[in-house]
């Protein structure tokens, strides 16, 4: 068969369709034959392409028709604006910031570990053994799978100093995330059109997760050390807020570490004023240094709510984190998660525990810190060689990302955009900021792409910057 000849067939049928009826029976094969002198394998072949475009049935028996007067992909959904009224929320910015790069492109946005930094013969070796047990063809408990959430008891136990009330596995819940734990803890503790604290700068996916939930987001600034404890204090008596979002180790985007200041005084707050902290530990398996223990770890009565991942650390594939939340707050957490998704997978619950206990994982979580910390070094000073416009203020000592200012005359925006045509896709920092970002930033993820093209990537965001600057000056002159 000869492609073009199919090609113009198929052609001089668009036409055809297009003046016809809708439901115009086309001539038959046979008469296709016969009038454009093809083959029938050609007329086969123009028939099947009219199909995938949706501008032809055939009824087997009956013949080929035309499937309706209006173009494909000409739809009108116009009907639905009606249907649907205002959108709920806005958060600008925020649905391009899961955008996966182009190929070939390299992605110094990319929020998780790229699969050099991940335990993925041991994730292999789990899903093969889970494989093969009954957990095959089963559902699991809307909680979870008791001895995943045993694990990540005695893992926080194993965080918390000798003679503090730890969390047991009766108190974890297990979900498809800690995304989903955000949403599932935010509707469920603070409540739409409550207000809640959050710092500033902060992850943008608890932003996006707050916006859905119809939280009113109160920013509290968080540097280098944390919050000041007395900012904190005026905006929960201010605002009345019940609730604190926070990342006291490692916080997404700029990597702060609250201190030990912050950390006790924040906490006694909490329990004076009750107040919820939802301690969001994303980065609780990507240490590069000594780890403070979690605000968890001095909470004897309930005030912490905790979210473990374990998506970053074992494999994005493997979607599974934990709640941590004891007292009545767990019983109103397990109804929201098991209206939104009834429970996770036991296949990949089991496959996530098999890792975890694994010898390989063991061996794996102690050559992790000096892979990560080769990566943000290699990163930082790529950067300082070929991007020195870029301020670091912290090299962070853990987490995935460095997070650097912008010179003030260039914009973000401008500079993601020319980072972009150069060939690197880098996370603008007013995604971060709950309220007006305070100057501009990047985010760049020193984990996410392979150690030995990291200088190349730091020479692209070099040439955006270059390209960025021509431009804002031209524009500004
Ligand atoms: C601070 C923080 N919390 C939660 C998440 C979501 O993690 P998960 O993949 O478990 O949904 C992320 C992912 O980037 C994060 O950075």
């Amino acid at each position: 068969m000869n492609h073009s000849s199919s090609d113009r067939l198929a052609a001089s049928l668009r036409s055809w369709i297009a003046s016809a009826p809708a439901g115009a029976r086309l001539p038959s094969t046979r008469e296709l034959v016969a009038t454009h002198r093809v083959s029938a394998a050609t007329v086969r072949a123009a028939l099947a392409r009219l199909s995938a475009e949706g501008l032809v049935i055939t009824r087997p028996g009956a013949g080929t028709f035309a499937a309706r007067s209006r173009p494909a992909g000409a739809a009108d959904f116009s009907w639905q604006t009606t249907a649907l009224g205002p959108a709920p929320f806005e958060v600008p910015g925020l649905s391009a910031a899961f955008a996966p790069a182009a190929p070939g492109e390299l992605n110094l946005a990319e929020a998780y570990p790229e699969p050099g930094l991940l335990p993925l013969e041991a994730v292999r070796s789990a899903l093969q053994r889970v494989a093969r047990t009954p957990a095959l063809g089963e559902r699991a408990p809307v909680a979870g799978v008791e001895g995943l959430r045993a694990w990540v008891a005695s893992d926080l136990a194993s965080r918390t100093p000798a003679g503090v009330a730890s969390a047991a596995a009766k108190d974890v819940l297990v979900l498809p995330g800690s995304q989903s734990g955000l949403g599932a803890i935010f509707r469920a503790v603070v409540g739409r059109s409550q207000p809640m604290l959050i710092e500033s700068p902060t992850y943008w996916g608890a932003r996006l997760a707050a916006a859905q939930a119809g939280v009113v987001l109160v920013p509290v600034p968080s540097g280098p050390h944390g919050p000041d404890p007395e900012e904190v204090e005026r905006a929960f008596e201010r605002s009345g807020a019940r609730a604190f979002y926070a990342q006291p180790t490692f916080a997404n985007p700029h990597g702060a570490t609250w201190d030990a200041t912050a950390r006790r005084d924040i906490l006694a707050l909490a329990r004076r004023l009750g107040a919820f902290i939802i301690e969001d530990e994303w980065a609780a398996d990507f240490s590069m240094d000594a780890v403070p223990a979690p605000l968890a770890a001095a909470d004897p009565d309930g005030a912490v709510i905790g979210l473990r991942s374990l998506t970053k650390s074992v494999s994005p594939a493997l979607r599974v984190a934990a709640v941590t939340a004891r007292g009545p707050v767990h019983a109103r957490i397990l109804a929201e998660v098991q209206a939104q998704s009834l429970y996770v997978s036991p296949v990949l619950q089991h496959a996530a525990l098999d890792v975890v206990t694994s010898p390989r994982w063991a061996a794996h979580r102690r050559a992790l810190p000096a892979r990560l910390r080769e990566r943000r070094d290699l990163l930082a000073t790529a950067l300082a060689t070929h991007a020195p416009q870029l301020r670091l203020g912290l090299l962070p000592r853990g987490g995935l990302n460095l997070w650097l200012g912008l010179p003030e005359q260039l914009s973000e925006a401008t500079v993601t955009l020319a980072c972009a045509r150069a060939g690197v896709q880098v996370f603008p920092g007013a995604r971060a900021f709950p309220a007006e970002a305070p100057a501009g930033f990047l985010r760049l993820n020193f984990a996410g792409t392979p150690a030995e093209r990291l200088e190349e990537a730091a020479r692209l965001v070099g040439h955006g910057l270059a390209e960025a600057e021509r431009h804002d000056v031209a524009r500004l002159g």
